[in-house]
């Protein structure tokens, strides 16, 4: 039987660490002990949400774990991982044959680069769990705008993770933002009104707001028709 190897993400390929946990890696899937806590309510919530045989996109896919999770979940879809980080990228390639070939060869998409979509094909849905707050602002500002060139109307984007609410911010949540910061300065759990502020710029609705496991949110945003 093979023994999983440990690694920590903090020395990834890319010089920042892209992720704050440790991961144990089998055959080159890497496995999140975040992604097993929470990619079953993630899995969920994305079955009442994405298109009938929709053709996802996901943003900073980490492991490829939710890939498997929501196409399990969902055996109409397809999906299309990508990752800036090589050895996420290696994972989520590994990790694809689970799905019955719906997992498409990931992408090295990078959303500090505006001009990410470009290389993104189509897409009828966006998800994005877990990145907003662990890269700098510009990429929710790059993300939104992508969404808005890639999907039609009414196309849906998921995100999920911790958000500042103001006052309601849960203190784990103010706690994380100040070990973000402190690891760069360019990270941070996002305000929501900031967030929906630049959706809404880019010509999304916030739909709907759900509460997660240990303080995080599940957001669906929607492409309004154009005025
Ligand atoms: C905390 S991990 C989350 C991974 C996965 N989504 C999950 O929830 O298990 C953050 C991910 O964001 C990716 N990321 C960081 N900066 C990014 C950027 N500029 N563009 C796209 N993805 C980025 C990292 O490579 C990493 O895979």
């Amino acid at each position: 039987m093979k023994t999983p190897s440990s690694s920590h993400s903090s020395s990834p390929a890319t010089s920042q660490a892209i992720a704050l946990e440790t991961r144990d890696s089998d055959a080159g899937r890497l496995m999140s002990p975040s992604a097993a806590r929470n990619r079953t309510p993630i899995a969920g919530m994305l079955a009442g949400i994405l298109p009938e045989n929709a053709q996802v996109l996901e943003i900073g896919s980490g492991t490829g774990e939710h890939a498997v999770a929501a196409c399990l979940q969902r055996p109409d879809i397809c999906w299309q991982p990508s990752d800036p980080d090589a050895r996420s990228r290696s994972s989520q390639a590994a990790w694809a044959s689970e799905a019955d070939g719906r997992i498409s060869a990931p992408l090295a998409l990078d959303l500090r680069d505006p001009d990410w979509f470009a290389a993104a094909g189509a897409a009828d849905a966006l998800v994005c769990i877990n990145v907003i707050h662990i890269s700098p602002w510009i990429v929710t500002e790059h993300l939104a705008a992508g969404a808005a060139a890639l999907l039609e109307a009414g196309g849906p984007v998921y995100l999920y993770g911790p958000y500042r609410e103001g006052e309601a911010t849960a203190p784990s949540n103010l706690e994380f933002d100040r070990s973000l910061k402190s690891r760069n300065p360019d990270w941070g759990v996002r305000a929501l009104s900031d967030v929906v502020a630049v959706f809404d710029q880019a010509g999304f609705d916030l739909e709907s707001r759900a509460g997660m496991p240990a303080n995080n949110l599940s957001l669906v945003f929607r492409k309004r028709e154009a005025s």
